[in-house]
C-alpha cells in the first residue's frame, strides 16, 4: 500500500482505502480499481492524497474480474448515498451496467464464475449484481434489443433500492419477522418504484421492476397480485434471476442451497411463482456449474466441472480429480451426473 497525490494518480490503480469525504459521505471504496472517469471525480473534491496498492491493473482490456467489482462497488455508492437520502447516480449504474450487458454481448457466461460469491455482509449488493447478470443473460436468450436489454440490467440492479427506505435493524435481522415487520419489507417494491419513478433519466419500464419483481404468475405475489402477462416480462425475469440467486447464497436463517437443488426449486414453482416460457429459457441460459468450478460430489469425490457442448445442465459433468478420504485419484475420470442419479454435487469447493 503506498500513498499517493491525485496529480500521481493513474488509471489501473487500486484503492487500498476507502475514500471518504469531509461530510463523513464515501466517495469511492476499498477495492475499486480506478478509471479516467474516477479520476476525474475524485479530483473534483478537495482531496489531498489517497492510498493505493503497489501493483497496477493494466486496463487496455478490462477483465470481467474488474467490471464485476466495479458494479459491486457502484451499486454499494448508490445504495449507502440513497440510504442518507441522496439521489440515484443514474450516470454511474447505467455506465457500469452497459459495460456488463457489453461483456455479456459477447459471451453469455464470462461473469459466471464470478456470481455467487458472497457473504452475509456483501451480500445485498452481490445480490443486486448477480441478479443483474442473470437478467441479463437470459433476456438476450430471448432475443430481447439492446436498448431493452440496458433497461433490463439497470431494472435489475436496482430491483431492491426501495430496501434503503427500510430501518436496518428489521432489514438485517438475524432472527424470524414478525408479521408488521414482514409486512414493512414487502413495501420495499413501493419504496422502489417511488425512488426510480422520480429520478430523472429512469423510464418507466425500469421503475416497474422494483415494484412487480415480487407478483407470482398465478397472482399470489405482492404488492397488487397481478396474473400471468398483467406483470410486465421484465418483471417476469427479475423475479426468476432474485429468486434462484437469493437461494444459492448463505443468510443468517438459512444454508445456501447449491445451484442445482436452487434450479430445481425454480422449475417447481413454475406455473405457481414463475413464467413457464422465461422459466425454461432461465434454465437453459444460465451455467448453473460453470466448467472448472471445484466441486465436492456426495461420494467424497473432489472433481471439477467439464465444458459440455450444449445448454448448460443441472447436472453436468465432472473430472474427479481427488478424494476427501481414500486413496488417491491416479488417473482422472468423468463422471456424467445426468446419468448417474446416485451422485450429486454437495458442495462447491472453488
Ligand atoms: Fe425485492
Amino acid at each position: 500500500m503506498r500513498k499517493v497525490t491525485l496529480d500521481e494518480l493513474q488509471p489501473g490503480m487500486k484503492l487500498a482505502q476507502d475514500i471518504i469525504l469531509e461530510d463523513g459521505r464515501f466517495l469511492l471504496l476499498k477495492g475499486f480499481t480506478l478509471r479516467k472517469r474516477y479520476l476525474d471525480k475524485i479530483r473534483l473534491y478537495d482531496i489531498p492524497y489517497v492510498f493505493v496498492e503497489n501493483e497496477i491493473q493494466k486496463i487496455e482490456h478490462i477483465s470481467e474480474e474488474i467490471i464485476y467489482s466495479e458494479t459491486y462497488h457502484t451499486i454499494k455508492n448508490v445504495m449507502k448515498a440513497v440510504r442518507e437520502g441522496a439521489n440515484v447516480d443514474v450516470e454511474a449504474v447505467k455506465e457500469t451496467v452497459s459495460e456488463i450487458v457489453h461483456s455479456i454481448m459477447s459471451n453469455d457466461n464470462v461473469f459466471m464464475n464470478l456470481t455467487g460469491i458472497r457473504d452475509i455482509d456483501n451480500y445485498t449488493y452481490l445480490h443486486s449484481v448477480d441478479v443483474c447478470i442473470y437478467s441479463i443473460i437470459t433476456g438476450k436468450s430471448m432475443g430481447l434489443p439492446l436498448e431493452v436489454l440496458n433497461d433490463l440490467a439497470m431494472g435489475a440492479i436496482l430491483h431492491d433500492i426501495g430496501k434503503c427506505k427500510i430501518p436496518l435493524n428489521v432489514l438485517n435481522k438475524p432472527a424470524k419477522l414478525t408479521d408488521s415487520e414482514y409486512e414493512l419489507i414487502k413495501k420495499h417494491v413501493d419504496y422502489g418504484y417511488d425512488i426510480l419513478s422520480r429520478t430523472p433519466g429512469i423510464n418507466e419500464d425500469v421503475a416497474k421492476i422494483a415494484l412487480y419483481h415480487h407478483e407470482h404468475w398465478n397472482g399470489e405475489g405482492y404488492p397488487r397480485g397481478l396474473k400471468g402477462e398483467e406483470i410486465d416480462y421484465l418483471s417476469r425475469i427479475v423475479a426468476i434471476a432474485d429468486v434462484y440467486d437469493a437461494l444459492t447464497a448463505n443468510r443468517v436463517y438459512r444454508k445456501r442451497f447449491m445451484p442445482h437443488e436452487a434450479a430445481e426449486y425454480i422449475i417447481s414453482n413454475t406455473g405457481t411463482q414463475f413464467d413457464p416460457q422465461i422459466q425454461r429459457i432461465f434454465i437453459e441460459s444460465i451455467a448453473i456449474y460453470p466448467a472448472d468450478i471445484i466441486v465436492m460430489l456426495s461420494t467424497g469425490e473432489v472433481a471439477r466441472v467439464v465444458e459440455s457442448k450444449g445448454p448448460p445442465s443441472i447436472r453436468p459433468k465432472v473430472m474427479v480429480i481427488t478424494r476427501k478420504e481414500g486413496p488417491p485419484v491416479l488417473e482422472p475420470y468423468v463422471i456424467d451426473l445426468a446419468k448417474s442419479p446416485e451422485v450429486s454435487i454437495v458442495d462447491i469447493i472453488s
